[in-house]
């Protein structure tokens, strides 16, 4: 079998004792109080970061958390080194800066298998404007041998990290990147078949690039969530007080005929597989009832807040035979548990397709995912750990992150 990944790995150099700068995607949620609450990103980096220190490299790593407005410590890495530290049971040094003297001066002194990590990176604008500057200033206090990219939740983003960081050291791919670019892809490309994709969430206009090539590469797409609300909408429903998004008449329009010119006027209901019932109530509160009603008796005081009984049987059905199911976006409301129902039997289905490959898009579909299966989503193939750049990964775009890094070309 051919090589699965276009550029140079960790494994494909010789790093023994060299100084490794790793970009990981550390951006996780916290708590009011400021602790991790999903530890997914930080978990799934140990692979790359074990190999590194197995050839006994000197690691700086260095990731962005949250969006502040310049320093301002609450969006601190420090929480994050922490947690790092206990998982590896070894010292992780946070730094208080990701460029300068100091900086420099601390990564010098520090020996091989050590491991330290540099501040936020988003406490300077530089960072998000892919500044070449800023990223020779991260060089010059890092002097690193290597660039490692292993942060596939942010490859999406060309910035001073991901991008101007190339041009200033050779790049290569971490394993979890790898891993995440080649699960996803032979999914998308070389997927065992029926492959069934489930869409849900919010918004339309966010997916459209996703569906249309899901249109192509899918053998089934089942539609829930919010989004089914603006099918639903845009097909002459009434959806009551549902969340849908306006103005997407066009779109779903070309979507159904891109649709029909793959399977038939006559089948397209068929493949792109919308709610036939729906679970309301009249607004979005854990104090009311799940009540359900066909979709052509929402009232106008309603809103739809998950897909309901008929249409879980119908989804859970055409799940059962799948050999590949694709996931991203919830399919109700899943924050409150009266309307996580279709998610949650959803999630079950899959669970149960014994030899199923299935792969789960990163952002709100993970966080469901790891709190319905107990934080390991071990009943999953593979949960991404991006949000983003997954989507953009299964809707066929190049991802920045990882085409700035090195050709395997020659390579096995
Ligand atoms: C993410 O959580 O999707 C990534 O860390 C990117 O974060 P951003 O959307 O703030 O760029």
């Amino acid at each position: 079998m051919g090589r699965k990944f276009p550029k140079q790995t960790i494994r494909d150099v010789d790093l023994r004792g060299k100084t490794i700068l790793l970009r990981a995607d550390y951006n996780v949620p916290l708590t009011k109080r400021g602790q991790i609450s999903d530890d997914l990103r930080i978990r799934a980096s140990l692979p790359t970061l074990r190999y590194l220190l197995e050839q006994n490299c000197k690691i700086v790593i260095m990731s962005h958390l949250g969006r502040p407005k310049d320093k301002d410590l609450k969006f601190s890495l420090k929480v994050v080194a922490d947690h790092l530290s206990k998982l590896l049971s070894r010292p992780v040094e946070l730094l208080d800066d990701c460029v300068g003297e100091a900086v420099h001066q601390a990564v010098r002194r520090a020996p091989r298998g050590s491991i330290l990590m540099l501040e936020n990176l988003r406490f300077y604008d530089e960072e998000e404007a892919d500044d070449l500057t800023f990223a020779k200033s991260i060089q010059r206090a890092v002097r690193a041998d290597y660039f490692v990219q292993d942060g596939f939740a942010v490859a999406h983003r060309a910035h001073a990290s991901t991008h101007a960081i190339t041009l200033c050291v050779p790049g290569l791919a971490g394993l979890l990147l790898e891993k995440e670019y080649v699960t996803i892809t032979e999914a998308m490309n070389n997927p065992k078949r029926p492959l069934v994709a489930v869409i849900g969430g919010a918004k339309v206009s966010d997916k459209i690039l996703l569906i249309k090539r899901l249109i192509k590469k899918a053998d089934r797409i089942l539609i829930g969530g919010a989004m089914s609300n603006t099918f639903l909408h845009c097909r002459g429903f009434n959806v009551g007080k549902s969340v849908f998004e306006p103005g997407m008449e066009k779109v779903v329009a070309e979507i159904y005929d891109l649709a029909a010119a793959k399977v038939g006027a006559e089948n397209v209901d068929d493949f792109l597989v919308l709610p036939i019932d729906v679970a309301v109530a009249p607004e979005i509160s854990k104090d009311f009832p799940r009540q359900e009603v066909n979709i052509d008796k929402i009232r106008n005081s309603d809103m739809a807040l998950d897909i309901g009984s008929q249409t879980i049987e119908k989804f859970t059905k055409i799940l059962a035979g799948a050999k590949t199911v694709i996931w991203n976006g919830p399919l109700g409301y899943a924050e409150i548990d009266n309307f996580a129902i279709g998610s949650a039997r959803v999630a079950l289905a899959i669970a149960q397709n014994k030899g199923v490959v299935s792969i789960v898009g990163g952002g709100d579909t993970a966080d469901f995912i790891l709190k319905w299966d107990g934080h390991d989503g071990a009943n999953f193939t593979h949960v991404s750990t991006g949000g983003g750049a997954s989507m953009a990964l299964m809707a066929g775009k190049k991802l920045p992150g990882i085409e700035s890094l090195l050709d395997a070309y020659g390579l096995r």
